[in-house]
């Protein structure tokens, strides 16, 4: 466990009381998270927002597009799987992990509407992953059953979070967001560091809903892979089509681009390989490692955060349908 996480400033303090009323210590499985409501500006971001490498951007940009229909989808399982959970420091985690979700799916959601006022027409990309998480529901409900599918959704949920810790600790210490444009830089750092923040809660539940089963947590992670390795290359083929600087490059070229980019680590790639496979540790949970110190420090300084008016803090209302109530959060 971390001793040197500094205070944060969005502690929520009705969250992990123990038994004699008084507030659990922050640790790194379980830190003191809460929802910051924060809002960006659009109109001055270029789509190519990494000038020396506008192929990296649109690759990059893929995480715009599928997000928001795929956090919308992990609230919705929440929702549904949160009955199960008994642990009540659990169950409010997830409430404030549901939270987190909404607003990050609601925060990209804007940055799609910037592309698709610039034609980048990114409705079929999103329908393409809304319509597999369907068939894979329904094909579980109908073969497996309903408790088994909500193990293999919760599974493939904490599957697809240890991607997004991983790339939330590239974002906050990769030096590629020092060159791009500062509005990207802050979303997905703000971003990656709130990955950071809630990173064993899909894991734990994903235990509670499966008893633990490393059998279900290997497919699940195995289920996320695939689906990540198929749908990135048909959403950055889809998004480079119809960017007027790239629409150019013929397919062995765009090949060519990318690979340069990794090499160059403006994407992410062999640093990965480790963090990614201590996945498959059967004694593996997200906390062994520790970041949350890294995101607090990151969480203080962002400007989108820094920016939050005091009216907007956790314990404002609920802003969409799927973000959980302020009483929910709280409770
Ligand atoms: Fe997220
Ligand atoms: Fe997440």
């Amino acid at each position: 466990m971390s001793p040197s996480v500094p205070p944060s400033a969005t502690l929520e303090p009705g969250r992990a009381r123990q038994a004699d009323g008084t507030l659990a210590p922050e640790t790194e499985a379980h830190p003191h998270f809460t929802v910051r409501r924060v809002q960006f500006a659009w109109d001055e971001v270029p789509v190519g927002w990494l000038p020396d490498d506008p192929v990296a951007a649109q690759v990059m940009n893929v995480l715009h597009v599928l997000l928001p229909p795929g956090e919308k989808w992990f609230v919705e399982v929440y929702r549904e799987v949160l009955p199960l959970i008994e642990d009540p420091l659990l169950r409010r985690e997830m409430k404030a992990f549901m939270g987190q979700e909404s607003v990050h799916g609601r925060t990209h959601a804007g940055f799609v509407e910037h592309l698709d006022a610039r034609g980048y027409d990114t409705a079929p990309l999103a329908w393409r992953l809304e319509r597999t998480v369907e068939i894979a529901t329904r094909w579980g409900r109908r073969t497996i059953g309903v408790r088994r599918t909500q193990g293999m959704l919760v599974a493939t949920i904490a599957g697809i979070e240890h991607y997004t810790a991983v790339l939330g600790e590239w974002a906050l210490v990769s030096p590629v967001f020092d060159r791009s444009d500062p509005t990207m830089a802050d979303i997905l750092r703000w971003h990656g560091a709130e990955e950071l923040e809630h990173k064993c809660v899909a894991f734990d539940v994903m235990n509670e809903v499966t008893g633990g089963s490393y059998l279900w947590r290997l497919a699940g992670y195995m289920m996320a892979s695939f689906q990540m390795a198929r749908l990135w290359p048909i959403c950055t083929d889809h998004l480079i089509d119809r960017d007027p600087a790239l629409q150019h490059l013929t397919p062995k070229q765009r090949r060519r681009e990318i690979w340069r980019s990794f090499r160059r680590r403006n994407l992410p790639g062999r640093e990965l390989a480790l963090p990614l496979l201590q996945y498959f540790r059967p004694q593996f949970h997200p906390s062994d490692h520790e970041t949350l110190a890294l995101a607090r420090t990151f969480l203080v300084t962002s400007p989108a955060v820094r920016a939050i008016p005091a009216t907007t803090s956790a314990a404002s209302p609920s802003a969409t349908e799927n973000e959980p109530t302020s009483e929910q959060v709280a409770s």
